[in-house]
């Protein structure tokens, strides 16, 4: 399977062998990664642009340094900074970034469908960091990668996804692609999160943690998306942590070598203690490592690489 798409826009559209070309594509660049010289040319004479208009630590650091290593120009765009404040549009915004010879366009935004709008009208390839509750593509393949890479394959895992899903871009995205690839999806929180909706595209729910973690091969952590709350979803904090936080007892209840993960940031004490986010189980800063090489693998493709092939590994 060859790439052939100048967008990565969400997990949805792709097919499972587009999703096992990114991944194999980013063991590669992991690969450079782990020499001495660990810049590559494949995309010197290119401009990247971060166009965040949500905070972010670890995407937008991570697609900067991604582009770095490729030896594009990479420009970060501060939305705080800039003429958004005095009412210009995103789409000018954009196309005003086009215009001084954009070739990759990166964002995040609080709107679904955001980048789809982009990738409408500019000529530059976009990606999709994180649009609303809608998706977060590259987290999922940053996810998907680190799983495979810990445990061989995907198809058969038994993946628990536990918190705030009905918020959660990470949780769609993250469904996609593991179900594409042959895994079992739990999903589990309080019934307000975790709607029975889901089960239409396959899921398994439950509101029982402890049945939701007892066989699972992943436990996958989502904190709790308040900006994205328009009421209050549960009684307090206090409660959620009680009922679903993952602290050392109930991981004793959990399978010998269960992977624990968390996109980040991470709530230490409400969602997860820091003994289990600290602790051998936990492959949380894993994943930002591996981040990068699955970035770097996105940016390769949307700019017309074809996959691992290429890359001289
Ligand atoms: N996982 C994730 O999207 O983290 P940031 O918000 O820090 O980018």
């Amino acid at each position: 399977m060859t790439w052939n798409r100048k967008h990565l826009l969400d997990i949805q559209s792709l097919s499972a062998d587009e999703i096992v070309t990114v991944l194999d594509t980013a063991r590669a660049f992991k690969a450079v990664g782990e020499r001495a010289i660990k810049k590559v040319p494949a995309l010197r004479g290119k401009t990247v642009v971060n166009l965040f208009i949500e905070p972010s630590t670890r995407t937008r650091i991570s697609f900067e340094l991604a582009a770095q290593r490729l030896t594009a120009d990479v420009i970060n765009f501060t939305a705080e900074a800039s003429s958004l404040k005095k009412g210009e549009t995103l789409k000018d915004t954009a196309r005003n970034l086009e215009a001084l010879n954009a070739d990759i366009i990166i964002i995040r935004h609080s709107a679904t469908g955001a980048p789809h709008f982009l990738s409408r009208f500019l000529a530059a390839s976009v990606i999709n960091a994180g649009d609303g509750a809608h998706e977060h593509p590259t987290q999922a393949l940053l996810d998907t990668f680190t799983i495979r890479e810990k445990k061989g394959t995907i198809a058969g895992l038994k993946v628990t996804i536990l918190g705030d899903i009905l918020y959660s871009r990470v949780a769609r995205s993250n469904i996609w692609a593991l179900s594409k690839l042959g895994a079992k999806v739990t999903l589990c929180g309080p019934s307000t999160l975790v709607p029975r909706a889901f089960e239409q595209i396959g899921c398994r729910v439950t509101h029982d943690v402890n049945e939701a973690i007892a066989d699972a091969d992943i436990i996958n952590l989502l904190r709790i998306q308040h900006e994205r709350q328009r009421k209050t979803m549960f009684p307090s904090i206090g409660e959620y942590t009680g009922l679903f936080g993952l602290n050392k007892p109930r991981l004793a209840q959990t399978k010998p070598d269960v992977l624990i993960m968390h996109p980040g940031p991470i709530n230490r004490g409400v969602e997860i203690d820091s003994d289990v986010a600290d602790g051998g189980r936990s492959v949380i800063l894993e994943q930002v490592t591996n981040g990068l090489a699955v970035r770097m693998a996105v940016l390769f493709l949307v700019n017309g690489g074809k996959g691992p092939q290429e890359i001289g590994a």
